[in-house]
């Protein structure tokens, strides 16, 4: 079998490592260099797979939550075990700095592991009848085969958060890596081989072009669900494309998160914490702060720090131990992020530090003030690591402009006033909310947003309940 830092290049359906004939190429985004070629899977591919997650669900969904808990227990500590290798991977396929690539698999596999308990924590209710003869019971029983379409952003975080909690619940899973990340998805499923998991319980599916794969596993009646991490508007057509077959769905779509900082706030921490929102990922992340609004009075010394703190991170090679920004995943994002730029000062906004390409794709971790509504990063998601800022005065003020988006994922404010901070949160039309906390993601809370961001809940209790059906059981008994 061919690898690459321990990982196949092959899909993983059924029980075997498959060669589709067609190959495509995976590059390192840093260097431009190809990784890997890896097999190129389409319509074939997609129903072979379709067949087999058929049938491992009905095995898989036999056995008991103890068994599966202990299945989900040696894959994370096997994940764990590999951490470091599971890194570089990513750091090459898709450019995420190497240290924080490690504390990424960390977070993947913490999923694996709260899912090893959630399996066996699955339970139904009893409810009063009013009738003497009846019994009634509602059980929960998993939703069936399950297609999952995960980004390239957290290669590795977002395929464990969809399957960890659909193997704990006793589905299976096809999943659809991104094509400039498959490698690491690829490599968990053969972690999940090693821990004991049937090979056609989670099968990866790399492909260059997503629609073959897609539209013969979202026609397919037999697949119960569809779960997908990505743009808004993609999710909006599968949203129409899942109709046909009535799928349950869960979306993960873009945000636009607005970063309130009031006037009482503790700058120093606020600073601190923006930088970890805004930059982390190089700022590719979902929930990354993408307008920061603050108080006017304190306006110029935060500008002013923030700038030093952009202007201080490392930027360069992702393996290196030290860099803290790696380049941008391709070519497309960063034209956005450069375009993003150009268009906000042309239209008048401060350039205080950044703004310039480095070599590749990599970009200077920008901060930009004086930005204005009608510039193009204030509506649109930039992906990049550009921090625009402007001033509001009072807080109806910053409510109504973080709430003035289609967007609803993730919100962070910055306050010591306990009133506010609980005021401002329940005021904000969004699904995430860090109060004085610029990274809330957690396994065990409920990751997901509202409006066009996004349908259902990943993490915790929250993220089984996605992959269980309710079943109502009316008895009837003999009286006595
Ligand atoms: C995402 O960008 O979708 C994931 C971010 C996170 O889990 O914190």
């Amino acid at each position: 079998m061919k690898t690459i830092e321990g990982a196949p290049t092959q899909a993983a359906i059924g029980d075997g490592w498959v060669d589709s004939g067609r190959t495509f190429d995976v590059r390192s985004p840093f260097s431009g260099k190809v990784l890997a070629s890896v097999v190129d899977c389409g319509e074939k591919e997609a129903r072979l797979a379709a067949d087999a997650a058929v049938a491992a669900f009905g095995g898989w969904k036999r056995t008991t939550a103890y068994e599966r808990s202990a299945v989900l227990r040696k894959w994370f500590e096997l994940i764990m075990a590999r951490q470091d290798q599971l890194a570089r991977l990513m750091a090459l396929e898709m450019g995420k700095p190497v240290a924080e690539a490690r504390g990424e698999v960390r977070y993947a596999a913490a999923f694996v592991e709260l899912y090893a308990e959630e399996a066996k924590r699955v339970s139904g209710e009893t409810f009063p009848s009013q009738f003497a003869n009846k019994r009634l019971f509602a059980i929960k029983q998993p939703v069936g085969p399950v297609y999952a379409v995960t980004p390239w952003n957290f290669p590795a975080a977002m395929v464990t958060r969809k399957a960890a909690p659909a193997l704990a619940a006793g589905c299976t899973m096809i999943v659809k890596p991104a094509e400039q990340s498959p490698l690491t998805a690829i490599a968990l499923a053969a972690l999940w081989r090693e821990a004991g998991g049937p090979p056609a319980a989670l099968q990866v599916l790399p492909c260059a072009d997503p629609v073959p794969v897609s539209r013969i596993l979202i026609d397919d009646d037999r697949i119960r669900k569809v779960t997908f991490t990505g743009s808004t508007e993609v999710g909006i057509k599968l949203y129409g494309q899942v109709s046909h077959t009535v799928k349950r769905l869960s979306l993960e779509l873009g945000g636009h998160a607005p970063f309130l900082v009031f006037e009482d706030a503790d700058l120093d921490l606020a600073v601190r914490e923006v930088v970890a929102a805004k930059y982390r990922n190089a700022g590719q992340t979902c929930v990354c702060a993408n307008r920061i609004y603050v108080h006017h009075r304190i306006a110029d010394q935060f500008v002013e720090r923030l700038g030093a703190a952009a202007a201080a991170l490392v930027v360069g090679d992702p393996l290196d131990e030290q860099v803290q920004i790696g380049p941008l995943v391709d070519r497309d994002v960063f034209g956005k992020v450069e375009a993003h730029v150009t268009d906000a000062v042309a239209k008048g906004a401060r350039l205080v530090t950044g703004g310039k390409a480095l070599g590749g794709t990599l970009y200077a971790p920008t901060v930009l003030a004086g930005v204005g509504s009608g510039m193009r990063l204030m509506s649109e998601e930039t992906f990049g690591p550009v921090a625009p800022v402007r001033t509001f005065r009072d807080e109806a003020e910053a409510i109504g402009e973080a709430n003035a988006t289609q967007f609803g994922l993730a919100a962070y404010l910055w306050t010591n006033d306990l009133s506010r901070a609980v005021r401002v949160s329940e005021s904000l039309d969004y699904g995430i909310i860090g109060v004085n906390d610029g990274v809330p993601s957690a396994p065990q809370a409920p990751f997901g947003g509202v409006k066009h961001s996004g349908l259902g809940r990943e993490g915790g209790h929250w993220g089984i309940d996605e992959y269980l059906d309710v079943k109502y059981l009316s008895v009837r008994i003999q009286s006595s």
